[in-house]
């Protein structure tokens, strides 16, 4: 599901950061940074022989998808990452309230640990928490992934604990993190015209 563009006003008075609409067009970007093993190894899945054509319909699924809220990240007019709040009807199920799961990735690693994921979490908490109707999100990172749990432990998302589970044979373990609303309405980057 796709609902609207979101500005990023707090991530710099020069850059325009955005949260954007999924499109097809982006493609054969997207393809190039998941054919890069340094990017797609902590995302749980085998991404090496997809095709551009996959990608497409990939992109386009992003915004039929009704289990999952999609956003490109766009800065200065060029795709550079994408975020989801995803596997909504089983977390839902899980915690008893309206909850999703958090996603990331930003493609290129030399745009890596300058704020945009963190900025992109941030601008897609408040949406989710004040026009989304989310009570909680959770996010799992892989022990090793340090960028991605990094950024949840600083913004503020409580560390739940260990979760050890299995990917393609592997034994893998991950940190599993979530932020209440009530939570949430505390931290300094909240939206503060909250209910
Ligand atoms: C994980 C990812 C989304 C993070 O985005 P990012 O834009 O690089 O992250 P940010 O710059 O916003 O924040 C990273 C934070 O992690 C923490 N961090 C990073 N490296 C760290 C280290 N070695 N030790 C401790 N903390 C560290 C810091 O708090 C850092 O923030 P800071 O630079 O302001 O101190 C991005 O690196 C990425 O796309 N990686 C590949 C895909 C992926 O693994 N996605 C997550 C799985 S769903």
């Amino acid at each position: 599901m796709y609902v609207r563009d979101i500005d990023i006003d707090f991530y710099s008075k020069t850059k325009r950061l955005r949260l954007v609409k999924p499109s097809p067009l982006y493609a054969p970007t997207t393809i190039q940074w998941i054919s890069r093993s340094e990017v797609t190894k902590y995302l749980g899945a085998d991404f090496s022989k997809m095709t551009v054509d996959d990608e497409v319909k990939h992109l386009e699924g992003m915004v039929d998808d009704s289990d999952c809220y999609s956003w490109m990240i766009e800065l200065d007019g060029k795709i550079v990452g994408n975020i989801e709040i995803n596997e909504i009807k089983e977390l839902s199920q899980k915690y008893g309230v309206k909850t999703g799961a958090f996603c990331t990735l930003i493609g290129d690693p030399p745009n890596w640990r300058k704020g945009l994921g963190s900025s992109a979490k941030k601008a897609a908490s408040n949406w989710a928490f004040s026009e989304g109707d989310f009570e909680l999100i959770e996010a799992k990172a892989y022990i090793q992934n340090v960028r991605s749990w990094g950024a949840l432990d600083k913004l503020g998302y409580h560390y739940e604990g260990n979760e050890k589970g299995d990917v393609d044979g592997n034994s893998v373990e991950w940190k599993v993190y979530t932020l209440k609303k009530k939570d949430w309405k505390e931290l300094s980057w909240s939206l503060k015209q909250h209910d």
